[in-house]
């Protein structure tokens, strides 16, 4: 796509970007020394998808030991949230471990996943009443990074409960992290609570492969981002000339996940060029990863305290249980 042209779907992202500055932080990011794009635009549907094929690659660790744990206490779990809470879900996707709480959830006032990736929620959702008819399911397509609204379940909930899977919170850096644990903290309510799953620090070797897969379906999922903002934002990568790279910064405690440009070439978001130098890197994603000590202390700083941890016989995962300090 040239730049300056737009297809009408681009426009009216554009439009609602505007409104919003999202826009204006998009190219902000891309202004710096350090190029960066939000790992919020890997999730178009493409990319939901691909996400759903890395959590079943043999490397990627996460899923398959979160789902472990979660099988393993679930009874204790279920005693922490209690009875006709409302279960607020950020970042949800799939719902996939979500359905493990369903199941013994008996009496849930309402199951509330939000999520920036519209379609996929709504097909999640979708497939969540079908299979649970009974619960009040209200999706909520939202950036949880900006200010949105939550529904108003049929049944009054007695407290709320917010679920954050994954380890989606590592790939925040450290105060936006505290930002967005706030933000949870208000969601949650007075009397209410968060479940999160925060991936912890463990050999690199196992790390690095984790984001270096043999099928490539990271780096597809990483170079998506590219075409993303191509088809919705009016960009014009040339994909083909990007590569996938992450490694595993043991200091930090992180993995850097970038796009590497092999070519010195130009690229625009609709008309603003941008210069992009052989080797030189995008940032997309940090996915941070944590020692028990290092969350607690994060936590604390926004306001929870870590109220029971339970981790798989390896540590190499942890599901959380935070309550208000
Ligand atoms: N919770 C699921 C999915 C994790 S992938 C699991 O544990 O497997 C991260 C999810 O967060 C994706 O579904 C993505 O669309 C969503 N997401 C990422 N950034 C977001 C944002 N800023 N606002 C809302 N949803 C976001
Ligand atoms: C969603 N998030 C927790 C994933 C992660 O592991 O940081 C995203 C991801 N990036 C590459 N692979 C998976």
């Amino acid at each position: 796509m040239r730049a300056g042209s737009f297809s009408e779907f681009a426009l009216r992202k554009i439009a609602m970007a505007t409104d919003t500055a999202e826009l204006a932080q998009l190219l902000d990011g891309l202004s710096k020394p350090q190029k960066r794009i939000s790992p919020k635009y890997f999730y178009d549907q493409r990319g939901s998808q691909l996400f759903e094929q890395i959590t079943q690659l043999p490397e990627y660790y996460l899923t398959n030991t979160e789902l472990g744990i979660m099988r393993d206490h679930i009874a204790e779990i279920v005693a922490c949230i209690g009875k006709q809470a409302s279960l607020i879900e950020f970042g949800s996707g799939s719902s996939l471990k979500t359905r493990i709480l369903l199941e013994q959830l008996s009496e849930l006032a309402a199951y509330v996943p939000v999520d920036i990736s519209s379609e996929h929620l709504h097909a999640s959702a979708a497939l969540i009443r079908d299979e649970f008819p009974q619960i009040d399911v209200l999706p909520v397509v939202a950036d949880f990074t900006q200010q949105f609204q939550l529904p108003t379940p049929m049944v009054m909930p007695l407290r709320n409960i917010v679920y954050f899977p994954g380890s989606t919170i590592g790939n925040f850096e450290h105060d936006e992290a505290i930002e967005l644990l706030r933000v949870m903290r208000h969601a949650s309510g007075e009397n209410g609570a968060l479940l999160i799953g925060v991936d912890l620090q463990k050999d690199p070797a196992i790390i690095e492969s984790a984001y270096n897969d043999s099928a490539g379906v990271t780096a597809k999922f990483n170079l998506n981002v590219l075409q993303h903002l191509n088809r919705d934002y009016g960009a014009n990568f040339d994909v083909s000339t990007f590569t996938h790279s992450a490694n595993y910064d043991q200091a930090e405690g992180r993995v850097v996940i970038e796009l590497i440009s092999r070519a010195n070439q130009m690229f625009a978001i609709g008309d603003t060029e941008f210069d992009i130098a052989s080797g030189e890197a995008i940032l997309t994603e940090y996915s941070h990863k944590y020692t028990l000590d290092g969350f607690a202390k994060m936590a604390k700083m926004a306001g929870f305290t870590v109220a029971k941890v339970w981790t798989d016989a390896a540590d190499l995962f942890s599901v959380q249980y935070c309550v208000r300090s």
